[in-house]
């Protein structure tokens, strides 16, 4: 006998089983996302779950490389993939010479990462995506931003329960490369990757990893803590006094508040020189959704990534977009009571007392799934009516039909609503 560990039946940690219920709740979940991404003209695509490790091969040393799944078969190094957004930009780049920009593409991947365990954090989550590709301006920042608040507020989230954390890439870019990081401009994406831990490490281990000097930034000590000191700035007008005098970086985000503010959301989004994010593609406006709380990790990030297509080879095109899990979401909604209860759906249920009535259950199942109706039939036998009552009745059906001899014999069958309690006769033919 060949016996397996107990452990061996439990799904690999990190990642779940979906049981009915569950499998409702995800649908449920995505079908808000579709909904949204409908409403705001996004088409929906997908790419293998699987793909070459290499196209995950950055060197900024960010958390989501070190985190792959990956194993070789046959000469060939794969994995599983940690994120969409590589993905997307072997999809566009396959296509450059025939696609109609912008493109407004959404998608609903599973991702994998070997993540350190907390709570709403697994080692796969379903990540719903939108992106614009092909559109400089903070037009596109301004429509997807929208988006994530329009899922907030479908999924019963209020105004208050969901904000904004928003910040350019370009404006910490513009002031180091004028100055510390003039010759290597290449220390940049790592230097926001360091950044991006600031809440998680604290402000002293990031300068230090940041003034390391056999570490990828090693800025000297006084500059990385100037550094650190101006991620503290949360006020737009602050920033950019700050900033270089007509910075691109300031105008833009200028401008994208005024754009919010025409979404009827701008008051739910605030500046916060904070907010880098852990990936090294990003190029401008960065952003996080955040339960207002501030319990829990990220409810969704993104950014601008204008030279990712680049990175891999193919021509320039300016793109921007956001990843919204469904592990934090889910226990945001739970802790706010906002599960809802979701039925089986099913609409009836056609029980044959015996052998010889199952032709003509199975005529009246037929007839009534045609309608587009949910119809269990009851496919052993001796069942009580009793117990065949509750159990519809616990799966949420609206009737049962009851078929024995007697209603055989005048072709009729016999249908109770379960509400009400009333019975009447249904023809069979
Ligand atoms: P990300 O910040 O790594 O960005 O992930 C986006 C969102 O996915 C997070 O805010 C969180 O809701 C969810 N998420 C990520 N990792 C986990 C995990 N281990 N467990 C549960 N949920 C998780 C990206 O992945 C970018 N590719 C997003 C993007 C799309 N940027 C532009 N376009």
């Amino acid at each position: 006998v060949l016996a397996v560990a107990r452990s061996d039946l439990q799904p690999p940690r990190g990642t779940r089983d979906f049981y009915p219920e569950d499998l409702r709740f995800r649908t449920w979940l995505f079908d808000v996302f579709r909904e949204v991404s409908r409403r705001f003209g996004f088409e929906e695509v997908d790419a293998p779950v699987l793909e070459h490790a290499e196209l995950y091969r950055r060197k900024a040393g960010e958390e989501i490389v070190e985190q792959l799944y990956h194993f070789e078969l046959h000469g060939r190094h794969l994995a599983l993939r940690p994120e969409l957004t590589p993905s997307l930009a072997r999809m566009v780049m396959a296509r450059q010479g025939a696609l109609r920009w912008p493109l407004r593409w959404f998608a609903i991947p599973q991702c994998w990462r070997y993540e350190r365990m907390t709570r709403g954090r697994r080692r796969e989550h379903y990540q719903w995506n939108m992106d614009v590709w092909g559109e400089p301006s903070v037009t596109a920042e301004a429509e997807l931003l929208a988006a994530v608040f329009a899922a907030t507020d479908a999924l019963g989230l209020g105004p208050a329960d969901v904000r904004v954390r928003l910040n350019h890439r370009a404006l910490l870019e513009e002031t180091l490369r004028a100055d510390v990081l003039a010759d290597r401009p290449e220390a940049f994406a790592p230097l926001c990757v360091i950044v991006d831990k600031l809440d998680k490490i604290g402000a002293e281990a990031v300068v230090e990893q940041l003034a390391d000097p056999a570490g990828p930034v090693a800025l000297d000590a006084g500059a990385a803590k100037e550094l650190v000191a101006r991620l503290g700035i949360r006020d737009l007008e602050e920033a950019a006094r700050q900033a270089p005098a007509d910075s691109p970086a300031v105008a833009e985000l200028r401008r994208l508040f005024e754009l919010l503010d025409a979404y009827g959301v701008a008051d739910r989004v605030v500046f916060d020189a904070s907010v880098v994010r852990g990936l090294a593609y990003y190029t401008g406006v960065v952003f996080e959704a955040y339960d207002a709380a501030g319990s829990l990790r990220a409810v969704c990030g993104g950014g601008r990534y204008d030279r990712l297509l680049e990175s891999l080879g193919g021509r320039p095109v300016p793109a921007v977009g956001f990843g919204f899990g469904d592990a934090v979401i889910q226990e945001l909604l739970a802790d706010r009571g906002l599960v809802p209860d979701l039925p089986r759906g099913l609409d009836a249920v056609v029980y044959p007392l015996g052998e010889e009535e199952r032709s003509a259950a199975i005529r009246l199942a037929r007839r009534w799934r045609a309608e587009g109706l949910a119809v269990e039939i009851v496919l052993g036998q001796g069942l009580r009516m009793r117990r065949v009552l509750a159990d519809a009745d616990k799966a949420g059906a609206r009737r049962v039909a009851l078929i024995g001899p007697e209603e055989r014999a005048r072709g009729v069958a016999r249908v109770r609503d379960l509400a009400s309690g009333e019975e009447r006769e249904e023809a069979l033919e």
